[in-house]
């Protein structure tokens, strides 16, 4: 069998998880590189050729090439000439800060050998792309986050599937007529009414406002992917400058278009994509949930079994992301999934947070001194050796570090046992893990992530089997200047 690279330029990283999928799935005698093509010998498996993320086609003894469904995925829904395409089928709904490359996420899968049949679970699911490439393979999966925006756009998402994108187009159509009509002025009233008002033109807000009622109204099924889609571009026409995921008021002009004209076109673009996707997949019955859970506690909720998942993926926060909750407020609040006055607290219980409310300061100071999450010596004497660092000139954002780590950690620990009871014996569990540094008293410290958390796992029900290096693999739309380029994909396996 003969393999055959897709156009784009590749990272060297994809075409190690490339090598990986293929002993994985197809299992040959013999894999051979030469020139633009992979040759295999004996395959145990020909027939999961299909599955592959990074190759394009592949011929058998002198055939036809038969294309993967990930080239007709990536063809029809192009990012442009050469480019790899990651907003194919519902992955284009709504931005997502951190978002996984939907190609790795299906690589994971692949690597791990996932099929029909299982469960897979996604526990800092986000907006919920690896749901969505288990969907495409026809896989069941739960996804959890703590933020209600995630799971609505997860969910969103994962509906979009199910729904025929022309009959999903002809609702919004009907919607947005049906918000044209509205002749009387929304009420925004109460604590959310005087937000928004705080923070969109009222001509702007009236139109969202209208388009919501009208969605809620009308869109029976497809009510979750069409407010989604209309979230989608709340920040364009906000007081907020739009490109700037820290809240800053807005300098730049307003867009040309209506928010009506707006919508109506991220309609059209978003149910072509859905459509060409559902020429390659169909639709695609739901059998998948995202829930709202801090999966730090997760293994005694209702909707989560212990002991039923066969494999879990997932990219975790970063140690001291950007805010995720206050930077996607304007979507929260329009939403109305969270009040405004709960963003803080919210925020403050995101694994990675910055936010440290109320008198937790001089506990978590107590704590990381004590070691009361009983870390791992090295994570440990890490956090007390940054403590110990610090000198007078560290302003208070770099003087609460040392805590923010330790509490990082700490709370990843919670997330390792939490995920060890949810999984079967010997389930895989791989993570995407970014490295960070931070500079305290002048000195800079590189904390290696991955190699904390596999640590860190291993005290917790894990064993660590690898860590492989990705190269120049970044998340999109991370706003991060403390975060290395580099981030890892590291592999762990459930206690049996
Ligand atoms: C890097 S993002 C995941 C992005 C996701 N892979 C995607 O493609 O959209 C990390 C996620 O962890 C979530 N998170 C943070 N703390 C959490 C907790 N305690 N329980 C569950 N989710 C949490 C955040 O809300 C965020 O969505």
């Amino acid at each position: 069998m003969q393999l055959y690279w897709h156009r784009y330029k590749y990272y060297p990283y994809e075409k190690d998880l490339a090598l990986r999928e293929i002993k994985s799935l197809l299992d040959p005698a013999g894999i051979h590189a030469e020139g633009h093509t992979i040759h295999l010998d004996h395959p145990l498996h020909p027939e999961l050729v299909n599955r592959l993320v990074y190759f394009a086609n592949s011929t058998v003894a002198g055939g036809e090439p038969v294309a993967t469904q990930q080239n007709l995925l990536e063809r029809v829904n192009g990012n442009g000439v050469n480019r790899q395409s990651t907003r194919y089928s519902a992955h284009g709904l709504h931005e997502y800060k951190g978002k996984f490359n939907p190609q790795v996420a299906k690589a994971m899968l692949n690597i791990f050998g996932a099929h029909p049949g299982q469960l897979v679970l996604d526990p800092f699911c986000g907006s919920g792309t690896s749901l969505v490439e288990c969907a495409h393979l026809g896989i069941n999966s739960v996804g959890t986050d703590i933020n209600p925006l995630a799971v609505f756009l997860a969910t969103a998402k994962l509906k979009s599937l199910t729904i025929p994108a022309e009959s999903l187009l002809n609702n919004a159509k009907f919607s947005l007529i049906a918000a044209k009509r509205l002749r009387t002025e929304p009420t925004l009233e109460g604590e959310r009414g005087d937000y928004l008002k705080l923070w969109f033109p009222l001509e702007y807000l009236s139109d969202m406002e209208r388009l919501r009622l009208a969605i809620d109204v009308n869109g029976g099924e497809n009510t979750s992917v069409l407010l989604a889609i209309a979230s989608n571009l709340l920040r364009d026409y906000s007081l907020q400058e739009p490109h700037d995921l820290r809240i800053r008021r807005r300098k730049s002009p307003f867009p040309d278009k209506s928010f009506f004209d707006a919508y109506e076109e991220a309609v059209r673009a978003f149910c072509t994509r859905l459509y060409d996707a559902q020429q390659t997949l169909g639709i695609i019955e739901a059998h998948s949930k995202a829930v709202n859970v801090d999966c730090k506690k997760a293994e005694n909720h209702p909707d989560l079994r212990q002991g039923t998942f066969d494999l879990a993926l997932t990219s975790p926060p970063y140690a001291m992301a950007l805010p995720y909750i206050d930077t996607q407020r304007l979507s929260l609040v329009w939403l109305d999934l969270l009040c405004p006055s709960d963003i803080l607290s919210l925020e403050s219980e995101l694994v990675g947070s910055r936010e440290i409310r109320g008198k937790g300061k001089k506990a978590l100071l107590e704590a990381l001194e004590a070691n009361d999450a009983m870390l791992p010596e090295q994570e440990s004497a890490l956090c007390i050796r940054l403590q110990n660092t610090l000198g007078e000139n560290d302003g208070f954002r770099r003087q609460a570090v040392p805590r923010l780590l330790y509490r990082y950690f700490a709370n990843m620990a919670d997330a390792f046992f939490s995920v060890s009871q949810l999984v079967k014996p010997n389930a895989p569990f791989g993570l995407i893990v970014g490295g960070n540094h931070t500079v305290l008293n002048g000195k800079r410290f590189d904390i290696n992530t991955p190699e904390h958390l596999a640590r860190i796992a291993t005290t917790r029900g894990w064993q660590h089997v690898e860590t492989v290096s990705l190269q120049a693999y970044q998340r999109y739309g991370l706003h991060m200047n403390n975060a290395t380029s580099t981030e890892s994909l590291v592999i762990l396996r459930a206690a049996t």
